[in-house]
């Protein structure tokens, strides 16, 4: 199967398992479920949930708990998409082809949105049928990256605070690997403590985490000054705008281009334990560098 073709198999069984887990339209209070599907299902990539599986692959044919906690990464991710686009931070009409979730329901209904969705990611890690160990591991890496030290929350009040301030190389490099780098990393962790993983290979699925990590938001940066906003279905050439600390803005487009190819590389690098085993994890390294959207 060509990687195309699994990516789409991979979409499929993580949307199922999403739709089981959330619950219906119908479910008083409907309002918040239904905001809270329209942005799910809006049609992310998925990349998180598909990193995460791919990883404990990659590590074992036994896993336990893996889809549901690729779940919960994409909870956590979809969540940080919605207040991302609040009027209050990045101020987005536009999220995956789609009008926001506040244009949709209104502010106060997208901030609930968000915050269920945070919630219920903790609940699914809470309710697997794994050890109270390894599910202690699931929680604490999952909360860690996405909180306010190095992790995603910390990212956005650095990308919120640094708007309009002078391009800074390191500040810059801070706020990519905590805004998007530590959920990234967080999708390989979950994977690998899904399927048992020894101390080097979760250190291995680390380091190809921090790299795609920050990979992935430079080519994000890169996009938006690059791309249409039909192609990305959210609002093109915002960064600039905003004036905001990304890798086009301090490097430029050549050279922000060239970082993110070194970062895949090392990425690749850092498999190298894994053998054919982590083949998927290789051509998934290639496919977000080199995406339109
Ligand atoms: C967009 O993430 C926000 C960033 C962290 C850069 P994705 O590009 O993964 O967005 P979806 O999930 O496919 O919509
Ligand atoms: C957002 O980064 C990262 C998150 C934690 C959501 P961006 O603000 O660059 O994401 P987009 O470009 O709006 O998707
Ligand atoms: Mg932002
Ligand atoms: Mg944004
Ligand atoms: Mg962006």
């Amino acid at each position: 199967m060509n990687l195309l073709e699994h990516l789409a198999q991979q979409r499929r069984l993580v949307d199922s398992e999403l739709d089981r887990l959330v619950p219906t339209e119908t479910t008083p209070p409907e309002t918040i479920h239904r905001a809270m599907r329209y942005s799910l299902f809006a049609g992310g990539k998925r990349i998180r949930p598909i990193l995460c599986i791919e990883a404990a692959r990659a590590v074992s044919d036994v896993q336990d708990g893996v889809v549901p906690s690729a779940c919960a990464l994409e909870l956590i991710h979809t969540y940080s998409l919605i207040h991302d686009d609040l009027p209050a931070l990045d101020n987005d009409d536009y999220r995956r082809g789609k009008l926001t979730n506040h244009k949709v329901f209104g502010e106060a209904m997208a901030i609930l949105a968000g915050d269920a969705l945070l919630t219920l990611a903790f609940q699914v890690l809470a309710e697997l049928p794994a050890t109270g160990e390894r599910k202690a591991r699931l929680l604490a890496e999952l909360a860690t990256a996405s909180g306010t030290v190095g992790g995603m929350i910390g990212g956005q009040v650095a990308d919120l605070e640094g708007e309009g301030k002078p391009p800074d190389a390191q500040l810059l490099e801070t706020i990519h690997r905590a805004k998007t780098g530590a959920l990234l990393r967080a999708s390989l962790r979950l994977g690998a403590i899904c399927a048992g993983a020894a101390e080097e290979q979760y250190a291995a699925l680390s380091r190809y985490g921090e790299h795609m990590g920050l990979a992935f938001q430079i080519v994000d940066d890169l996009l938006d000054v690059e791309e249409s906003s039909e192609a990305l279905g959210k609002t093109a050439g915002k960064d600039a705008a905003q004036q905001k600390i990304t890798f086009p803005a301090v490097y430029g487009l050549e050279a922000s281009r060239r970082m993110a190819q070194e970062e895949c590389e090392r990425a690749h690098q850092a498999l190298a334990l894994f053998g054919a085993r982590a083949a998927r994890l290789h051509e998934l390294a290639d496919y977000i560098v080199r995406r339109k959207s």
